[in-house]
């Protein structure tokens, strides 16, 4: 008897775990649900257009979704068009993956004034996210970062080079307009910690100087390298790479180009100044414990600053008729299964991904996750097979007036988007409405002229 496994989430983390359960010894059909009407998560809508080397990879993730016992069911949203007792009713197992799309706060005064930005929206606005504002605000000169992760380095990196720059990619126009229309001059990125304890990649970092338009200045003030951090690096060859790339780079002068990306270590946010909008950010000097962690020294800097782009992590969502953990941020469980209130596995409950184990990690990482929860599925659930009706979901979604998006949509409106771009000698131009997308990935009616 045919497996079915219902999938939330068609990111990366869910696009593998259908892979290898179409893999597995068992007999499995598998349905994606998705609440956008296009696969890949973060790989569309989170990877910066300037990456389009990374973007690469939705080419392996394709052609897992065109595989015969795998159904993509974009437009459907867990929770709202569909519940778990749903899918309980349609599947014999469900897989949950529906990573992270929000800011993790930072907790400081001033926060949520105007110009005080979540870097996820701000992503989310630049990789033409259909469900968030089509203009961003872009008129600060001085602008903060606050983290040192890659997502910091992505934001940093945007705000700084020239839109003609990022024309060469998939942004639509009202990304190129908007960034057309940005007055930053300087960027500044603050690192909590020293300089070896940051979470940059070597190539990210080394790419920020590749720009033609951007100067890279790293400040001295707070460039520390005590025992801790040659042992820190000792051990871990990236922070080595970072370090060994930040200390070619530090106290030298700028060569005069129009945009500057200050990276400042051992400063801590403490709030966010202004009243009607940002006007500064005050952040305290730190120094290093031996450890890796620092503590405050209570001397503050102002810095005269018109926007802050809070990229201190991104945070998953808890999901109706599923347990949360509200402090990891993630839906509890043991190796994939999830778990209970008790710590109990819940028949038939699996997760993957970023909501499994936190908001870290790059998109390979997704795959020896989904391996770990699909090798527990599989053991333990696919011989629980019991008849079930594929169509009974779809009659389901349609009587409650749903369009669902399938593959045979995204491959249409993949083929627009990719015309799009030819037309302007361009690899791909996103289409940003939602409507938009569903319209263009609905199969011309038969007869029309132009239908194949
Ligand atoms: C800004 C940014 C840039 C990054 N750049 C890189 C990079 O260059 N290289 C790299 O290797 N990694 C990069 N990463 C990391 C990579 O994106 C993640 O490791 C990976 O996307 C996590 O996969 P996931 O499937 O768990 O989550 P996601 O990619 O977030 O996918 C989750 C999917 O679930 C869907 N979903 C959510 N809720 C529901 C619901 N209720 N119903 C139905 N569907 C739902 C979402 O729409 C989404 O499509 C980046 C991350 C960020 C934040
Ligand atoms: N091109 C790429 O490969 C790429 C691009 C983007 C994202 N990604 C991946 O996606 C994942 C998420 O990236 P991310 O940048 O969101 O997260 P991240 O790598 O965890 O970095 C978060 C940063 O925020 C800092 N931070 C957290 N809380 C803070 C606070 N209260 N005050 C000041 N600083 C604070 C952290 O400092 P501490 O270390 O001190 O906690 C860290 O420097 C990472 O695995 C990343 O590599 C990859």
């Amino acid at each position: 008897m045919t497996f079915r496994v219902a999938i939330i989430g068609g990111g990366p983390a869910g696009i593998y775990a259908a892979d290898l359960l179409t893999k597995s010894e068992a007999d499995v059909s598998v349905d994606l649900l998705e609440r956008l009407p296009v696969p890949y998560g973060l790989v569309r809508y989170g990877v910066a257009p300037d990456h389009p080397r990374i973007k690469e990879i939705v080419k392996a993730l394709q052609r897992v979704l065109g595989h015969p016992d795998v159904r993509f069911l974009g437009n459907v949203e867990f929770g709202v068009d569909v519940k778990i007792e749903d899918l309980r009713e349609f599947y014999d197992a469900v897989v949950v993956a529906t990573g992270a799309m929000a800011d993790r706060p930072l907790g400081v005064p001033g926060e949520d004034l105007p110009g005080s930005f979540g870097a996820a929206d701000f992503v989310s606005w630049y990789d033409a996210h259909p469900d968030v504002p089509r203009t961003w605000p872009l008129e600060a000169r001085h602008v903060a970062v606050v983290g040192a992760g890659n997502v910091a380095l992505d934001v940093a990196r945007v705000l700084a080079k020239t839109a003609d720059e990022m024309l060469a990619t998939d942004i639509p126009a009202n990304v190129y307009d908007g960034l057309r229309a940005k007055q930053a001059t300087d960027v500044h990125v603050f690192a909590r910690r020293g300089p070896a304890y940051v979470k940059f990649s070597p190539l990210e970092l080394r790419e920020l100087a590749h720009s033609p338009n951007v100067d890279v200045v790293v400040h001295p003030e707070g460039f520390e390298v005590d025992g801790a951090s040659m042992e820190h690096i000792a051990k871990n060859k990236q922070a080595k790479m970072v370090l060994d790339t930040l200390a070619n780079w530090v106290g030298r002068e700028p060569t005069g180009k129009p945009h500057r990306i200050h990276l400042h270590f051992l400063e801590q946010p403490v709030s966010i100044l202004g009243s009607d909008g940002v006007t500064g950010l005050r952040t305290e000097r730190t120094r290093l414990v031996g450890d890796g962690s620092v503590a405050g020294t209570g001397e503050l800097t102002d810095w005269d600053v018109q926007a802050v782009y809070r990229a201190v992590g991104y945070r998953s969502t808890a999901l109706p008729g599923l347990p949360f953990d509200h402090a990891a941020a993630v839906v509890p469980n043991a190796g994939g299964r999830v778990l209970d209130l008790d710590g109990v596995a819940i028949p038939g409950t699996y997760v993957t991904g970023w909501i499994k184990r936190g908001p870290v990690g790059l998109i390979g990482h997704t795959k020896s996750d989904a391996a770990e929860t699909v090798a527990h599925l599989v053991a333990e659930t696919s011989h629980t097979a019991t008849a079930r009706e594929p169509e009974a979901v779809d009659r389901y979604l349609a009587e409650r007036g749903v369009e669902v998006a399938t593959f045979a949509h995204w491959e249409r409106l993949d083929q627009h988007e990719i015309a799009l771009g030819a037309a302007q000698d361009r690899p791909r131009i996103k289409v940003v409405d939602r409507d938009e997308m569903l319209q263009q990935g609905r199969a011309l009616p038969h007869g029309h002229p132009t239908a194949v």
